[in-house]
């Protein structure tokens, strides 16, 4: 068990697609420990796989702490959005975007398929913020973060700003 460090934009790694997970061994649930652990630890309500720069598709969820959910910790594997409904706008941050928070609109209700840690499929009922998390997270799997949904004043300002940032390290 151990923290990972989380990446921030413009690593790579977020921009990049996550492959299908077709073995799921000891060294895979130990990233979902880590990747668990270090959610908890940030703290966030989710992290996916590329932002600690494994590519996989895998993700962990746990909206409890700022909404009650009928599921405690959600650990998906290969998700897949298999129907949504409705469209809502909420402000969202990213753990790989420091500073940053833009409102993006989302299916307010979703149905989420994917295998659990142990390999075997799941369903997973979500509206409020538990169906905007995984919405969130899917995207990492498929390369795309919240910068894109911003104006394109303010996705330069902070493109610039991550520049800078990343020069002075
Ligand atoms: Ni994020």
């Amino acid at each position: 068990m151990g923290l990972l460090k989380i990446l921030t934009y413009p690593d790579p790694a977020l921009r990049a697609k996550a492959k299908e997970i077709t073995d799921i061994d000891g060294a895979l649930q130990r990233l979902i420990d880590d990747m668990t652990e270090t959610m908890y630890a940030a703290p966030g309500v989710g992290l996916a796989a590329n932002q600690v720069g494994d590519l996989r598709q895998v993700l962990v969820i746990d909206v409890n702490t700022r909404e009650q959910s009928k599921y405690s910790l959600i650990v998906l594997i290969n998700p897949r959005i298999v129907s949504a409904q409705g469209t809502v706008e909420g402000e969202e941050g990213c753990l790989s975007l420091p500073g940053f928070n833009v409102v993006v609109e989302r299916a307010e209700q979703v149905f989420v398929k994917g295998l659990d840690r142990e390999g075997k499929e799941i369903g997973i009922e979500a509206a409020g913020l538990l169906a905007v998390a995984l919405q969130h997270e899917i995207d990492h799997l498929r390369g795309r973060i919240i910068l894109d949904k911003a104006s394109p004043v303010k996705r330069s300002f902070y493109k610039k700003r991550a520049l800078k940032k990343s020069l002075a390290e």
